[in-house]
């Protein structure tokens, strides 16, 4: 069985979040449960060419009329094939995201990807990852008349988020390749505009997403983002697959980017890891240990419900704890972070950037993992923070409610900051008066397996069915 993977972010060559983690580490499981995968992805202009080798010269990606020339380039990882595209004009920018020409720069990456079907690694079954990727099945279905072996090839699309539907005005239908008979309210329009996520879950042979949880949750009108109506339509299509950790990365006792290495058996480095963070962030270590760490790890945007601590700022902030945030984004909440530190000085500290290292630090040095989301398809964080035993303190939502009970964190439902203020307040209740009941609770989450074994079986089943 071969799968080809298509995305936007795959680490370690490109990661802003869940994503990244996912298309780096399930390929490689893949493989090694047996089926050859291969994964493309655009070659941005922060991964270098050197060490890349070039499989295809001056590829036409064909959009509206014109093509883009871009080149192939290879690389080889954990027997994993990842084709890169190369089109400078649309991916030789800094960001990955956040211009007005997204549709067509990854409208591009599915035809580019088709490309890559056709010529360099045969697949059974194509993997499309969100609204990026969304275009693909409706280009496969629709372009390649009398190419019986591009017919015989079957889609699957994940959703990762619905909230980015990946829209665009009507007068680009043409700019991703398609001409007015797409444009009806059962295949590509959406309330006015384009949306590839609606046509990837339209065209796509099978649909899934990242939790069981958020599988239901998207079938209703609170979390369907408009597009509930079509995923009840395609349900007998729709499952939910958890997504997995990869314990080769994320694990207190092999990690090279933590002060001290530790496990659920000796968990002296642990206290070490906290005093390193500490330190680092200049807090007076041995006055401070002993308070409670609370730590974030976030890309700052709406949906991770950090406006719950804006409702309970200063009442949080009285508590008699210690809150150290790595996180970037959104502006208004950045500054809400630097307001925070600024006025909090003694308790608050916010690292406004994205550092892998230092995620990892936070995980290890923290005792809680704060992550009120106002929605979470999956959620990595938490699974993270589980492994090295910093208890989450989660909205009970999606994969969060799917991943976390109360022998192994803490959980509030209502999305307002009133009770999350009490699930927090309950953590550290258990924390000071409990040490043997929190050290229980330490070592229960650190004894939890969400590696991706179960979720590679899923995976296997769904494409044989296919
Ligand atoms: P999402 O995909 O919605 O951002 P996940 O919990 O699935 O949420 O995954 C987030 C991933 O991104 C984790 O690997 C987390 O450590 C990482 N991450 C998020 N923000 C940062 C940051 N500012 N610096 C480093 N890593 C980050
Ligand atoms: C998205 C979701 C997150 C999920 C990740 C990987 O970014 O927000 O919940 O874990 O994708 O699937």
């Amino acid at each position: 069985m071969r799968v080809l993977m298509v995305g936007s972010e795959v680490a370690p060559f490109a990661k802003s979040g869940g994503l990244g983690d996912v298309l780096g580490a399930l390929p490689p499981v893949l493989v090694e449960a047996g089926i050859e995968t291969a994964v493309v992805l655009p070659r941005y202009r922060r991964i270098p060419l050197a060490g890349l080798r070039k499989v295809f010269g001056d590829l036409q990606i064909w959009m509206s009329g014109g093509y883009y020339l871009a080149d192939i380039y290879q690389l080889d990882l954990r027997g994993v094939a990842h084709y890169l595209v190369d089109c400078p004009p649309l991916y030789d920018r800094d960001n990955f995201y956040g211009y007005d020409d997204d549709h067509v720069r990854f409208g591009a990456l599915c035809r580019a990807a088709l490309e890559v079907a056709r010529h360099l690694f045969r697949p059974d079954v194509i993997h499309c990852h969100d609204w990026q990727a969304g275009l693909l099945p409706l280009y496969l279905k629709n372009f390649f008349p009398g190419d019986a072996a591009m017919a015989r090839i079957k889609t699957v699309m994940t959703i990762h988020s619905l909230e980015h539907r990946g829209l665009f005005p009507p007068s680009q239908l043409a700019a991703v390749g398609l001409n007015s008979s797409y444009w009806r309210s059962d295949l590509v329009e959406f309330n006015g505009m384009g949306s590839t996520m609606k046509a990837g879950i339209v065209f796509a042979d099978r649909v899934t997403t990242v939790s069981p949880n958020y599988a239901r949750e998207i079938q209703t009108a609170e979390y369907g983002w408009g597009l509930d109506g079509l995923l009840r339509a395609r349900s007998g299509a729709l499952t939910g697959l958890l997504n997995g950790v990869d314990y080769t990365e994320w694990n207190p006792e092999t990690d090279p980017h933590i002060a001290d290495i530790y496990s659920a058996e000796a968990l002296e480095g642990k206290r070490n890891c906290k005093a390193a963070l500490l330190k680092q962030f200049g807090f007076p270590v041995e006055e401070v240990i002993d308070r409670p760490l609370i730590g974030v790890v976030s890309r700052l945007a709406d949906q991770k419900g950090f406006d719950l601590l804006g409702q309970v700022f200063h009442e949080f902030c009285a508590e008699d704890i210690t809150f150290i945030l790595l996180g970037s984004g959104d502006p208004r909440q950045e500054t809400m972070f630097w307001h925070m530190e600024e006025f909090h000085k003694a308790k608050v500290r916010a690292y406004l950037g994205f550092s892998n290292a230092l995620a990892h630090q936070i995980y290890a040095g923290s005792d809680m993992f704060l992550m009120p989301s106002k929605y979470e398809p999956c959620g990595l964080s938490q699974l993270y923070a589980l492994r090295y035993g910093t208890i989450p303190i989660v909205r009970a939502t999606g994969g969060l409610d799917d991943t976390i009970d109360a022998g192994t964190g803490f959980k509030f439902w209502g999305y307002n900051g009133w009770e999350m203020l009490l699930a927090i307040r309950s953590a550290l209740e258990v924390y000071r008066n409990d040490p043997a009941g929190w050290q229980a609770m330490v070592v229960r989450a650190m004894g939890q397996d969400f590696s991706w074994k179960q979720t590679v079986q899923a995976y296997r089943e769904l494409y044989r069915s296919l």
